[in-house]
């Protein structure tokens, strides 16, 4: 059917479809060194959708495992695929894995439930909450990190794991009343499900052989799900015994506090039950850390290479703040460093790609789509497209975002979509960027930096956009 309407791609192969192809590319992109130009992200992370735009053009059609899926980079379908409003293009069932990672929260339900849960987190990381409680909690955690880099001084650092503990600390204590080590045992479990996910996502398994054999991940994994469950529970009661000694003025005013608060709510539309609880903790826990830190290590090697843009950022910091700590009006009028977020976002985008379903047959554009068709947006193509971005779009240049979002994008809303676009977009999307623009002021307040000898540039996609081997710099305290 997509074949008659001018979309190609790669043929179907009996059950694997063309995962066995993704396998191979990307095991022969992983031994070869990349050079350190952001010209190399497409054919380095998702090798597959760069030889087959080649081959097939910028929409065209794969198979994984029995799904088809059909890649979209044009900006005006992916308008329409993100602000349709009758449920054509839904959120798809998430893989098994993912499932029990994340459960059936925020992220993956539809519907009334969606709607409820949106409104709590809404609620919860709204701007006021942003400024009254979480800028000062980001400050603190920055501030424990700067201290420890101390040691560092004159020396090497690896910052994607340093940005691991940081936005690990900082959802903690901002959403949950926790912090870091508490949580640790958490956070462990929770990448130990991620590695499992990683190591499945391009294995098929024939449907129903599940129920007969149970593979190694499988036992892991409904292991893991158990272990968290029980964490997160001990966390709520914890929360809820507090609250009854009336050591938190309710249930608090935080995320865990609006997710009890609406557990024991008396008007039954509102009410969330235990799991749903369970389910937003996870998602939080995880969403709430992998993506900021993937954004901030990012941000800081452009930084470490582009040291103009360093001494920039950091002259409008001092401008802004002198060696005081941010301040949240200050943080707003961040300009250059906004301009360095957004470019490192649009290069560098957590969210590789970002996937729906057709929910019925429908029209896209001038196609007729078939339904259960799998749509994938992939992030990385429609960012570093030079028929919208330039013939420099592979080069890092804050200043396209001098003007703003709208200017550089030429209005094109689904021209730069890093969180998402529509009604189910980041709802962490202003605690991120705050907590980024945070954690950037103080690092330059202190420290000037450069990439490290050391450093192998090597993007791979994960759950989000990773460094596979990490991000050494160098640190000089000023
Ligand atoms: C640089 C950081 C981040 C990036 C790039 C990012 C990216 C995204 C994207 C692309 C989506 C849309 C997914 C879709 O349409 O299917 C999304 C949704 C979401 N994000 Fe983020 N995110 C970031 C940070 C955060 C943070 C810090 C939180 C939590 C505090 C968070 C929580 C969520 C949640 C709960 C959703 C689902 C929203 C819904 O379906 O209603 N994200 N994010």
């Amino acid at each position: 059917m997509m074949r008659t309407q001018g979309i190609k791609g790669p043929s179907y192969k009996f059950i694997h479809g063309n995962t066995k192809e993704i396998i191979n590319m990307r095991k022969s992109v992983k031994s070869t060194l990349t050079e350190l130009s952001h010209h190399e992200l497409l054919p380095r992370v998702q090798p597959h959708i760069h030889a087959w735009i080649k081959l097939y053009g910028m929409n065209f059609l794969y198979w994984h495992g029995p799904q088809a899926q059909l890649i979209v980079t044009e900006p005006d379908m992916i308008k329409e695929i993100f602000s349709n409003k009758d449920g054509a293009f839904p959120k798809k069932e998430l893989p098994v894995y993912m499932k029990k990672l994340l459960g059936d929260g925020i992220v993956a339900t539809k519907g009334e439930k969606w709607l409820k849960l949106r409104k709590l987190s809404n609620h919860a990381f709204h701007a006021e909450c942003l400024k009254v409680s979480m800028i000062p909690a980001m400050i603190a955690s920055v501030e424990v990190i700067l201290e420890r880099w101390r040691q560092h001084d004159g020396k090497e650092i690896e910052v994607y794991q340093e940005f691991k503990i940081l936005t690990s600390e900082i959802i903690s204590r901002t959403a949950f009343g926790s912090s870091y080590l508490e949580g640790q045992h958490i956070f462990d479990m929770l990448a130990r499900m991620g590695d499992i996910i990683i190591r499945n996502s391009y294995k098929i398994t024939i449907p129903g052989i599940g129920n007969i054999v149970k593979l190694s991940d499988d036992i892991e994994s409904e292991k893991l799900e158990q272990e968290i469950r029980n964490s997160f529970i001990n966390m709520i009661m914890k929360r809820e015994k507090a609250a009854m000694e009336g050591k938190w003025g309710g249930f608090g005013s935080d995320f865990l506090g609006s997710l009890l608060l609406a557990h024991h709510d008396t008007d039954k539309a509102k009410i969330i039950s235990v799991e749903d609880m369970i389910d937003e903790c996870k998602t939080f826990y995880v969403a709430g850390q992998e993506t900021t830190r993937s954004s901030l290590t990012w941000t800081v090697l452009l930084l470490a290479i582009h040291t103009d843009w360093q001494d920039k950022a950091r002259r409008e910091v001092l401008e802004l703040f002198g060696l005081q700590n941010p301040s949240p009006e200050g943080i707003a009028k961040l300009k250059t460093v906004s301009m360095i977020i957004n470019e490192s976002l649009r290069l560098y985008c957590p969210a590789v790609q970002i996937p729906r379903i057709v929910h019925k047959e429908v029209r896209l554009g001038k196609l007729i789509l078939p339904a259960n068709t799998e749509i994938i947006v992939p992030l990385l193509v429609v960012h570093q497209n030079p028929e919208i971005w330039g013939e420099d779009a592979h080069l890092f240049k804050p200043e396209r975002f001098a003007d703003g979002i709208a200017k550089a994008t030429n209005s094109n809303t689904a021209a730069f979509l890093p969180f998402g676009l529509g009604p189910r977009s980041c709802v962490g999307l202003n605690f991120s960027v705050t907590e980024t623009k945070i954690a950037l002021a103080m690092i330059l307040q202190h420290y000037r930096f450069t990439l490290s000898p050391t450093y192998v540039h090597s993007p791979v996609h994960l759950i989000t956009m990773s460094p596979r081997h990490g991000v050494q710099i160098m640190l000089e305290a000023l």
